[in-house]
């Protein structure tokens, strides 16, 4: 792989995106945690260190820190203001269980990291990313128990890579946006982990049970469409968000 395009995430972002996660947690955030309930990955009593990989500001694990007091969080991430930000959050609500530190998924602090978690998690990011070969190297190899994803999956032998570039207007060649959202093969990441070890695979389908208004603008954002059926769709510009929770362990 070429080196990563990190300036979508380290110059140009939408920074409500992860302000407005502090308030109200996303939905998907609230399901992957029920659902890693449901499986007995973890309760309320849990005291297992959890490592966040693309933390950004640390809102997820804000989030956890509430439902699962007694565990320890590590978040990583890029961009240094987020890190910075976040840390401020967690100071200035007292919480020392929670810190974030720059740290980047392509290369990891082995020495550092390795062996020193029970569960890795990582929200919103892997799909965000070129591929998930190398990230995915680099966590199995940091040797956690567990590693759960909430991510962009398809039930298939079919990955896509899908980057898109968003304009300011028509007249212009040059996007003032790249972002990658690329869907990957639930059997083909399976095969992956237990060539590694984690033998052991599991994955849901979101389905989402609130409803999301369609935007006005026609960027990106995510919004719901009910089919016949009852079902909701989510729906994001142009592309169909195909959400998946998906652990693999030991
Ligand atoms: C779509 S955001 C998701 C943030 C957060 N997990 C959430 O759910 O709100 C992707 C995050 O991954 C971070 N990121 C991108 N590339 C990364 C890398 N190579 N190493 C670590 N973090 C990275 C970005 O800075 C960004 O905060």
């Amino acid at each position: 792989m070429t080196k990563q395009r990190t300036e979508e995430w380290t110059k140009s972002y939408n920074d409500d995106y992860f302000n407005r996660q502090f308030k109200t947690p996303y939905r998907s955030t609230v399901k992957f945690c029920e659902w890693l309930e449901k499986i007995k990955i973890i309760d309320s009593e849990s005291n297992q260190k959890i490592l966040d990989i693309g933390t950004g500001k640390g809102s997820n694990l804000y989030y956890m820190k509430k439902l699962y007091p007694n565990c320890e969080y590590l978040g990583l991430d890029i961009n240094n203001d987020f890190v910075e930000e976040g840390n401020l959050f967690f100071k200035n609500e007292k919480i020392d269980s929670c810190k974030l530190e720059f740290g980047d998924i392509y290369k990891l602090d082995r020495e550092k990291l390795a062996n020193k978690y029970d569960g890795i998690i990582s929200y919103q990011t892997l799909s965000w990313l070129p591929g998930y070969e190398k990230p995915l190297e680099e966590l199995t190899k940091l040797n956690s128990n567990w590693l759960a994803f909430s991510s962009l999956f398809y039930d298939g032998l079919v990955d896509c890579k899908i980057e898109l570039s968003e304009f300011e207007n028509e007249s212009t060649d040059t996007p003032s946006n790249k972002t990658f959202y690329n869907i990957y093969s639930l059997p083909k990441i399976k095969h992956f982990f237990a060539e590694r070890g984690y033998t052991k695979f599991q994955f849901i389908p979101f389905e989402i049970d609130i409803e999301l208004a369609k935007p006005e603008h026609s960027h990106m954002q995510t919004y719901t469409e009910e089919l016949k059926n009852g079902t909701k769709i989510q729906r994001s510009g142009p592309l169909l968000m195909s959400w998946y929770f998906i652990i693999a362990q030991k």
